[in-house]
C-alpha cells in the first residue's frame, strides 16, 4: 500500500518491475544525474522515494525519520495506537503495535472525529501490474481489512489500471483484466462485501469522480507536479495529468451509490505505504479549495526483500520474493536459499557473537506475520544470544508463513465471479447500513426514505447541500486565491523539489544534446 509495504528500492526493480519501461531507465538516469547534481552543489547525497521508485544512499535502507521530517508528516506514537485500541474497544493490530505501520497525517483529526461520532471512510488502492503477488502486496489490505473491521466503517478500492498502463509495457485491456484478478486476491484478505466498493479506474470514469478530478487538476500546475513526483519534459502527458486520478477517491462524493453527493458527508482515511504520500500530499493541499476535507493518512515502511534491505538485486529474479501462489516446498526453498541471515559464518561464532536483528530478514518477517508477541520476543533473545541458529530461525519463519500463504489460497479459490460483481457494483447501497453495527437495515427503511431516494444514490445517505461554491468562495476571502495557505516550510520544500527538478531536466537535456553531437560526429 500502498500503504503498500514496498519492497525497498533494489527489490522494486527486481521483483516488482520485470518488464522495464522506458520511464524505469529514466527514473534510474534520473538518481544518478540527481547525485551529480547534489555533488556538484557540495550537498549530501539523498535518498530517494516517490511512488515508482525507492532508494536508499549508497544501497542502505531507507531513513524513516529523515522522510518523516521531509515529507512533513508526524510519527505514530504510542498514546496513539493506545487510543486506537480505547475507540474501537479491539486491541491494535500488530502492524500497528510493532511500528510497521509508523507515520500518519491527521490520524488525530479522525480519532477526534470518530469520538465525537462522525463517521468516516477508508480508502486504499492497487497499481494492477502483475498477476503474482507477493507477501508484501498483502499487508497493506490485511491491515485495511483490520481497520475495516476494529472501525466499521466503509471502505473503497481503487485499481489504478490506467496508472500501470502509463507506466508499464502493458495493454490497458491486459492492466484492466489483471485488476479483475487481483481483486481476487484483495477480497480473500477478508473484506465486508456489504461495506466495500472496489473499482477500477478505467471502468469507472463516467461518475462524479471525473468532475473531482478536473476540480483537483485545476488547482494544480505543471511546476508543482514536477516538484512532487519529479516529472520532466520526457515523462508521457498520462502520468503527467494522472496524480489527480489517485486523488479524487478521497472525496466521498465520488461514490453517490455508497455516500451520496455531499463533499463533506464524510472525513477519509487512506492507509498506504509512505511511497504514496505525495499523492496525498498534493490532494491535503487542494482540498479546501474544492471544498472537501483534507484525507488523513496512515502509513506504512516497506516491506523488506527476501535477499535483504541493502543487496542489489538483479530484474526478473523469481526468488527475491515469496508469491502468494508459491508452495510449502517453494516458500520452504526460497527461504532456506535466499532469506538474508544476519547470523555469523561459523556455529562457534553463532554462539559467542550471536545473530545480527538488524539484518536478519527472517527475523524482520517474523515480525509482520507472527501474531505471539511473546513467542516474537523469545525467538529475538533466543537469536540474538546465539542460542537460536540461523537454520532454526529460518524454520521458524517457514512454519508461519506456510499456513498464512495456504489460507489466502483456500480464501482466493472461494472468490467466484458472483462475488467480484457484489464488490464492484454501483447499486445504490443503503448509507445507514456501511457503518456501526447496523448490518443490513435495508428491510427496515421508513417509506419516505424510500420515496425520497435518488437513482444511483445510496439511499439515506446525507443531501448535497448545493452549498459548494458558496463555501469555497468564503475560504477563499479567508485565506486568499488558493484556499489554505502552505506553511513555510511546504513552500519551501515545493521550491526545492521543483529547483531540483529543474537541474535533472537541464542535465537530462544537457546529456542528450551531447549523445546527438557524438551521433553527429560518427
Ligand atoms: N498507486 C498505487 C500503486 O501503484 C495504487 C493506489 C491507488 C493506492 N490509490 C491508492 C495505494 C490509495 C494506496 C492508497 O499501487
Amino acid at each position: 500500500m500502498t500503504i503498500e509495504p514496498r519492497e525497498l528500492a533494489t527489490a522494486r526493480y527486481g521483483a516488482r518491475s520485470p518488464t522495464r519501461h522506458s520511464t524505469h531507465h529514466h527514473r534510474a538516469m534520473d538518481v544518478k544525474d540527481d547525485e551529480r547534481a547534489n555533488a556538484n552543489a557540495n550537498e549530501t547525497k539523498t535518498q530517494i522515494v516517490t511512488p515508482w521508485d525507492v532508494e536508499g544512499v549508497d544501497g542502505q535502507g531507507v531513513d524513516y525519520d529523515k522522510l518523516i521530517k521531509e515529507f512533513g508528516c508526524a510519527k505514530i506514537t504510542s498514546d496513539m495506537v493506545h487510543r486506537i485500541e480505547r475507540a474501537t474497544g479491539v486491541r491494535a493490530h500488530p502492524f500497528l503495535r510493532r511500528g510497521m505501520f509508523f507515520a500518519h497525517r491527521e490520524l488525530d483529526g479522525i480519532l477526534d472525529a470518530y469520538e465525537r461520532g462522525e463517521k468516516f471512510y477508508l480508502y486504499t488502492g492497487r497499481g494492477p501490474s502483475s498477476e503474482s503477488l507477493h507477501l508484501g502486496h498483502l499487508i497493506p489490505f490485511h491491515f485495511t481489512a483490520w481497520l475495516q473491521r476494529a472501525f466499521k466503517v466503509p471502505l473503497v478500492i481503487q485499481l489504478t489500471d490506467d496508472e500501470k498502463f502509463l507506466w508499464k509495457d502493458l495493454t490497458l485491456e491486459e492492466c484492466e483484466r489483471l485488476g479483475r484478478e487481483n481483486a481476487k486476491d484483495i477480497i480473500a484478505c477478508g473484506f465486508d462485501a456489504k461495506r466495500t466498493f472496489i473499482f477500477s479506474d478505467v471502468n469507472y470514469m463516467c461518475t462524479p469522480m471525473y468532475k473531482n478530478m478536473m476540480k483537483i487538476a485545476k488547482c494544480v500546475t505543471l511546476n508543482q507536479v514536477r516538484g512532487i513526483f519529479g516529472f520532466t519534459g520526457d515523462s508521457n502527458i498520462g502520468q503527467v495529468g494522472f496524480p489527480p486520478t489517485q486523488a479524487a477517491p478521497s472525496f466521498p462524493d465520488c461514490f453517490p451509490h455508497m455516500f451520496g453527493e455531499n463533499k463533506k458527508s464524510l472525513r477519509c482515511l487512506i492507509p498506504c505505504a509512505i511511497d504514496q504520500d505525495p499523492y496525498f500530499r498534493m490532494t491535503r493541499d487542494v482540498a479546501p479549495r474544492i471544498g472537501g476535507y483534507k484525507p488523513a493518512l496512515i502509513e506504512s515502511r516497506f516491506f523488506p526483500a527476501l535477499k535483504g534491505e541493502s543487496g542489489k538485486m538483479s530484474a526478473s529474479d523469481a526468488s527475491s520474493a515469496i508469491y502468494v501462489t508459491d508452495s510449502p516446498k517453494e516458500i520452504k526453498n526460497k527461504v532456506n536459499k535466499y532469506a538474508f541471515s544476519g547470523g555469523q559464518l561459523t556455529v562457534e561464532d553463532h554462539r559467542r557473537i550471536g545473530g545480527n536483528l538488524d539484518v536478519d530478514i527472517s527475523w524482520k518477517w517474523l515480525n509482520f506475520f507472527l501474531e505471539d508477541d511473546e513467542e516474537l520476543v523469545k525467538i529475538g533473545e533466543e537469536y540474538s544470544s546465539g542460542r537460536m541458529l540461523s537454520g532454526e530461525i529460518k524454520a521458524k519463519l517457514i512454519d508461519t508463513l506456510v499456513p498464512i500463504v495456504l489460507a489466502h489460497q483456500a480464501a482466493r479459490q472461494a472468490v467466484d465471479d458472483a462475488l467480484i460483481d457484489e464488490f464492484m457494483s454501483t447499486q445504490p447501497r443503503v448509507f445507514a447500513s456501511l457503518f456501526g453495527n447496523m448490518g443490513d437495515i435495508a428491510g427496515a427503511l421508513d417509506e419516505t426514505t424510500i420515496a425520497n431516494a435518488k437513482p444511483g444514490v445510496a439511499i439515506g445517505a446525507p443531501a448535497a447541500d448545493g452549498d459548494d461554491e458558496k463555501k469555497i468562495i468564503q475560504i477563499q476571502a479567508q485565506t486568499g486565491e488558493n484556499g489554505e495557505p502552505m506553511s513555510k516550510t511546504q513552500q519551501k520544500k515545493l521550491l526545492k523539489d521543483a529547483q531540483i527538478a529543474e537541474k535533472k531536466a537541464r542535465i537530462a537535456e544537457e546529456k542528450a544534446a551531447k549523445v546527438k553531437d557524438a551521433e553527429a560526429n560518427n
